[in-house]
């Protein structure tokens, strides 16, 4: 099949780089998104995301005039739907008392919609969108069909997932291996030699629904594994032990290697993918709906600890360095940290926020400090919330002399304890009880 002109759907995260990408290899590409502040970005040359390596890619793709930008898609030899998959944040299933998350999937329904006018006999329709089991045939299948051809017969229809990490999408995107998952053994032919363009790791070819899974089962699996460590480390504080030590020593086992706990799990994958499989199958998935709700608890976890701490919150000042959901990004979707910060303004604390790598944020009710500096100067504690590298690299003797503060919780284990403590400050770290464990040692 030839690809002479592409129609990304969707210019995010995901839909911009492989829009850019396909244009670096000299296909014609029309990125479109409905949100006007993005086509208005583009179309002035810049850039509305952060991600190392987009922004000349991007230029480029602009410039050579390969990558083109509309509200609205054209006709097209490949349409790829890179929009977001949200759950409802106010509307819930239930099951057996067990209260889930429901996946939103209204911008793939008008995505797809948004193709119909364009869709010819012999196009190749590509869902990447991370989506509940079986929505390629029962969703985008049938919206399509109501042009009046027939998917796998007159055009292509895939679902090939994506799975590359923040932070190293472009690099990624190359060289990650890809599963394509089509409606008939021929469309997922067309989805290989359509990602064969760039792509140089393995491109392996499956069904939809296989292919839907496994990306589900990628991100559940790593949510479950994150719970069992957040477990931990609420075992090791009861226990008096360091869990930090307990997790690198167990990890010696050559078969075991357990994450890192942490003050929970965000982001727009690994903390909304496992609610898909719990949506679609409830009766099937007490484990994975278990996990989560450990992990959607971990951010009362950290407020216990700052309590434990502080003891009372009113009117205390908290300086919470990080919003990010993790390290060195500036996504700030489902994030963990921000749970916590509305937490402890909930218990009277006035908590000033420094994230360095969201400059512009603005979040209801979250104070953003404009630098490291106003936000530690007049706090009681520092809450140290996301490892960005610039956080672990803070040398605590260049700081000491700007915060009252003397005292700090490291949820992450990215602090030099020994040399924080040398200047005068207190550490705390998630998953060890100080109080505990200097008890103990005193009794061996
Ligand atoms: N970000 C990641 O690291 C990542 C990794 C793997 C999979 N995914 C999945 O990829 C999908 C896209 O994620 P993202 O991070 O790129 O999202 P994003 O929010 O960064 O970007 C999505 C874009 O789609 C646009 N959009 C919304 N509705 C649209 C419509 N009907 N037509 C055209 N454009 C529309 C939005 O304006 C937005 O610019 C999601 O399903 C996500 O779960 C994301």
């Amino acid at each position: 099949m030839k690809f002479q002109k592409i129609c990304v759907l969707g210019l995010g995260y995901i839909g911009l780089p492989t829009a850019s990408t396909f244009a670096a290899h000299g296909i014609k590409v029309l990125g479109v998104d409905t949100n006007p502040h993005v086509i208005e970005t583009l179309q002035n040359g810049s850039i509305h995301i952060h991600e190392p390596g987009l922004r000349t890619v991007v230029e480029s793709a602009l410039d050579s005039g390969n990558l083109t930008v509309s509200p609205r898609p054209e006709e097209a030899d490949v349409f790829l739907i890179a929009v977001p998959t949200p759950f409802y944040e106010d509307s819930h299933g239930e099951y057996d008392g067990r209260k889930y998350r429901l996946a939103d999937m209204r911008a793939v329904t008008s995505a797809t919609e948004a193709i119909l006018p364009c869709l010819r006999k012999g196009n190749l329709v590509v869902l990447e969108s991370t989506s509940p089991p079986r929505t390629t045939v029962d969703l985008v299948k049938p919206i399509l069909e109501r042009s009046g051809l027939k998917a796998g017969i007159d055009f292509h229809l895939c679902y090939s997932p994506e799975r590359v990490l923040p932070g190293q999408i472009l690099r990624e995107l190359i060289e990650n291996a890809r599963v394509v998952g089509g409606i008939t053994p021929e469309s997922a032919k067309a989805g290989h030699d359509l990602y064969a363009t760039f792509v140089k790791g393995e491109i392996i070819e499956t069904d939809a629904t296989t292919a839907e899974m496994v990306k589900l089962m990628e991100n559940t699996t790593r949510d479950v594994n994150i719970a069992i460590a957040n477990e931990f480390s609420r075992l090791a504080e009861k226990f008096g032990v360091d869990v930090w030590e307990a997790i690198s020593l167990a990890n010696r086992h050559p078969r075991i290697n357990i994450l890192s706990p942490g003050p929970g799990v965000g982001g727009h994958c690994i903390s909304v993918d496992p609610w898909f499989f719990v949506e679609t199958a409830p009766e099937l998935t007490p484990l994975i709906y278990q996990a989560r709700q450990v992990n959607d608890g971990q951010p009362h976890f950290v407020v216990e600890k700052v309590k434990q701490v502080l003891g009372s919150l009113k009117d205390k000042k908290i300086a919470a360095l990080g919003l990010a959901y993790k390290p060195d990004v500036d996504d700030l979707r489902e994030s963990p940290a921000t749970q916590v910060v509305h937490l402890l303004q909930k218990e009277g604390a006035t908590v000033k926020v420094w994230e360095p790598f969201k400059l512009d944020a603005n979040i209801q009710d979250i104070d953003m400090a404009t630098s490291l500096d106003s936000a530690i100067q007049d706090a009681d504690l520092i809450l140290f919330l996301v490892k960005h590298t610039e956080f672990t690299t803070i040398k605590p003797e260049e700081i000491s002399s700007k915060t009252r503060a003397r005292v700090i919780i490291d949820c992450v284990n990215g602090l030099n304890t020994i040399q924080w403590e040398n200047n005068g400050f207190t550490v705390y770290r998630l998953g060890v009880n100080n109080l505990k464990i200097a008890n103990q040692q005193s009794q061996i």
